[in-house]
């Protein structure tokens, strides 16, 4: 598909790796201005150096999303160095611990909300603000799961923070549709990427995992990027508030035995 996205602004949150640096890449591919923000300096410059081999222009900012500081510095630091910013993928998370609710640490539940659910808030905080004052809104999307639309044993923090996600979205949706700032969210299944790597590497998890998905395989990041893209672009003028699923058939129902 094609995009018209020159002289647009896109910051993409996390794209250091996995489903960020697919996007961040898919992004610049059409046409798009790219600020990648995340912890990892070197992953960082490593998405840039990507970006930039394919044609595109890019910028990595250092920018932890669960600090208001950050988050408002990163905003700052785009419009500073592009003039604007039109479009954002607010996709950094972190897995937390998987264990029962007992085994949970206070700890691992404030680190997980923080980053997965405040973050996701300070982003879309400080990148709304700057699209009101541009005046000619803009598109969010915002990163939940199936972990948002399901509970799922031992990730009872995990699936808070991404069903909180989802409610945010639809929130900010409903205060900003007037203003032509459209906000949406994406929730995959399981996502062969760093954090997939690290939840389901196990061989007998993987398989279990994989059984689990009608399709019998996990997503690749590009297949969940192409998504976030078209919903960012002019051909999903109309959409806001809303979720797409991206599961192999995971939330479809139960997956027949083989
Ligand atoms: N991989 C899956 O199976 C899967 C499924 C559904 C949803 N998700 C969600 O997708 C998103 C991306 O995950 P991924 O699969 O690409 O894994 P990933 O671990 O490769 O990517 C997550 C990125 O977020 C960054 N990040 C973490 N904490 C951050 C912070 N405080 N500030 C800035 N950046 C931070 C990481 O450095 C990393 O670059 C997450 O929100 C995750 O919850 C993943």
């Amino acid at each position: 598909m094609e995009y018209h996205m020159k002289d647009k602004v896109v910051i993409v949150t996390g794209g250091t790796t996995g489903i960020g640096r697919e996007a961040a890449l898919l992004f610049a591919k059409a046409g798009a201005k790219v600020v990648v923000a995340g912890r990892r300096e070197i992953e960082g410059n490593e998405t840039v150096a990507q970006v930039r081999q394919a044609g595109g222009v890019c910028l990595f900012v250092k920018t932890d999303v669960s600090q208001s500081s950050e988050v408002e510095a990163l905003v700052e630091q785009t419009v500073r160095k592009f003039g604007r910013l039109d479009m954002a993928f607010n996709n950094a998370g972190i897995e937390g611990n998987w264990v029962p609710i007992v085994d949970q640490t206070e700890a691992d539940w404030d680190r997980t909300i923080d980053i997965n659910l405040k973050g996701v808030w300070l982003c879309l905080k400080y990148e709304i603000r700057q699209m009101l004052s541009q005046g000619h809104g803009g598109a969010i999307v915002n990163r939940s799961s199936i972990c948002g639309h399901v509970g799922s044993a031992t990730a009872a923090t995990y699936c808070a923070s991404k069903h909180g996600v989802m409610a945010l979205t639809k929130s900010a949706a409903l205060e900003y549709a007037r203003n032509g700032v459209r906000i949406n969210d994406v929730c995959p299944g399981a996502v062969q990427t760093p954090m997939g790597d690290r939840l389901f590497g196990e061989p007998d998890v993987e398989k279990r995992i994989r059984a689990m998905h009608p399709m019998g395989r996990f997503a690749m990041p590009q297949e969940i990027a192409e998504a976030v893209v078209w919903m960012c672009s002019e051909r999903a003028s109309f959409m806001t508030g809303q979720s797409i699923v991206l599961d192999g058939g995971f939330l479809a129902g139960p997956n027949p035995p083989d």
